[in-house]
């Protein structure tokens, strides 16, 4: 899809940087995320040769439910708020003009259809405060819940509390994400790869942020010995982002202005563990706490799984495997940079799909949908 193709029920998407200042880091940062954006839309971005795993579970299906479809409840409550739709419209974008006109879509959708969303990272606005207003949402969602969002590497590159708290004073955001992006970064001409002593910095904002941190991957997995480290230094929720849908590899290869960086990206392009692993292996880390030491606090981990789910039918798979929202952040993207009719459109379609599978596995909410024997694994 090219994203000069955009329709308009809406003003044309232009990309062009928001009152440019003089400061050279923030215009950087700015052109990075108009390549981003270009390049998720017109190029082929996704990873071909891994998946997202959850092509290896299907339902059982029930041929006599005893629910009326239409009774049936979505509903759920997420980091204590609730949720009317458990899926999320994963971390993208900000900064320019062509995002603000995004994310303000994104999140009128997100107030519409009961939906959780996050912006993209907010590292221009904080380095540039004119830009503030691309990311700021909550006037078009007052309702839903809204994540900020910061790469955890710039805790090594002079951000402390008092940047992470104006990303989330900017969004009037429910949480912070914190994204975890070694991968990325490595691959980029200009990246940051000074990862360490994160976990000590990371430990020191969770008990310091009012709101809860949450932590996420980009598109390559959090394992589930990772998962466990990271909620010991106080992280409330995790964001798989595993491997199987948008490649970071793949979009800075794009984005690589010589020889060895466009090799560097391509090696990479599917790198990662996939999004039903790393959700199945961080449930299962967790509950052999829970038989070891009752905790039922570890036991309720809040899971989010995104990576390359791409319908109701996979959202649902991870629902029942255990995931508590469902995250996507390329069809969403695709939707917004036509319409906000194209993304009420998917939206109506994620929320069919996922409704049919709870209808056809006699499942009247979600809770219900993770019960014993509602999903199997096939062998592969
Ligand atoms: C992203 N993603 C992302 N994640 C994040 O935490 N901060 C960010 O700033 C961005 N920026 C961004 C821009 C664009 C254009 C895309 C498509 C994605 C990563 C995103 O949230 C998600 O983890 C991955 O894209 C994997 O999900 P999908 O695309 O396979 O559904």
């Amino acid at each position: 899809m090219s994203s000069s193709s955009v329709n308009a029920d809406a003003p044309t998407l232009v990309e062009q940087p928001v009152q440019p200042t003089s400061q050279s880091v923030s215009q950087q940062t700015q052109g990075r995320k108009a390549d981003h954006l270009r390049i998720c839309l017109d190029e082929d971005v996704q990873s071909h040769r891994i998946t997202n795993g959850f092509e290896r579970y299907r339902f059982t299906h029930c041929c006599l439910p005893e629910l009326n479809r239409d009774e049936i409840d979505l509903g759920s409550t997420f980091l204590g708020k609730a949720i009317a739709t458990p899926l999320l419209i994963s971390s993208m974008t900000g900064g320019t003009e062509q995002a603000q006109i995004i994310n303000q879509r994104l999140a009128k959708t997100a107030q519409r259809f009961g939906l959780a969303m996050g912006v993209g990272s907010q590292r221009v606005a904080v380095e540039n405060p004119a830009l503030t207003p691309t990311f700021s949402v909550r006037q078009y969602a007052p309702d839903a819940l809204l994540f900020a969002n910061l790469g955890a590497v710039q805790l090594n590159y002079d951000y402390g509390i008092e940047q992470c708290q104006k990303a989330v004073d900017a969004l009037e955001a429910d949480a912070l994400i914190l994204h975890l992006n070694p991968l990325q970064e490595a691959v980029q001409t200009e990246g940051d790869v000074n990862f360490k002593g994160l976990f000590t910095k990371i430990e020191r904002l969770a008990k310091m942020l009012p709101v809860p941190v949450v932590a996420k991957e980009v598109g390559n997995g959090i394992s589930a010995s990772m998962a466990r480290r990271l909620i010991d230094a106080g992280v409330a929720a995790i964001d798989v982002a595993g491997a199987g849908g948008t490649s970071w590899a793949r979009v800075e290869s794009e984005r690589a202005q010589d020889a060895k960086q466009r090799r560097l990206g391509n090696t990479f392009a599917d790198w990662g563990i996939p999004t039903a692993e790393c959700l199945t292996s961080i449930r299962s880390e967790f509950k052999t706490r829970i038989s070891s030491d009752s905790s039922e606090l570890q036991a309720t981990v809040p899971l989010i799984a995104s990576g390359g789910l791409r319908n109701g039918l996979d959202a649902a798979k991870a629902i029942a495997l255990g995931a508590d929202l469902v995250g996507m952040a390329l069809p969403f993207l695709q939707a917004a940079s036509q319409s906000e009719a194209a993304l009420a459109e998917l939206s109506e379609a994620l929320i069919a799909e996922l409704t049919t599978v709870l209808f056809c596995t006699g499942s009247e909410s979600l809770r219900a949908l993770r019960q014993p024997g509602v999903i199997t694994s096939r062998p592969l």
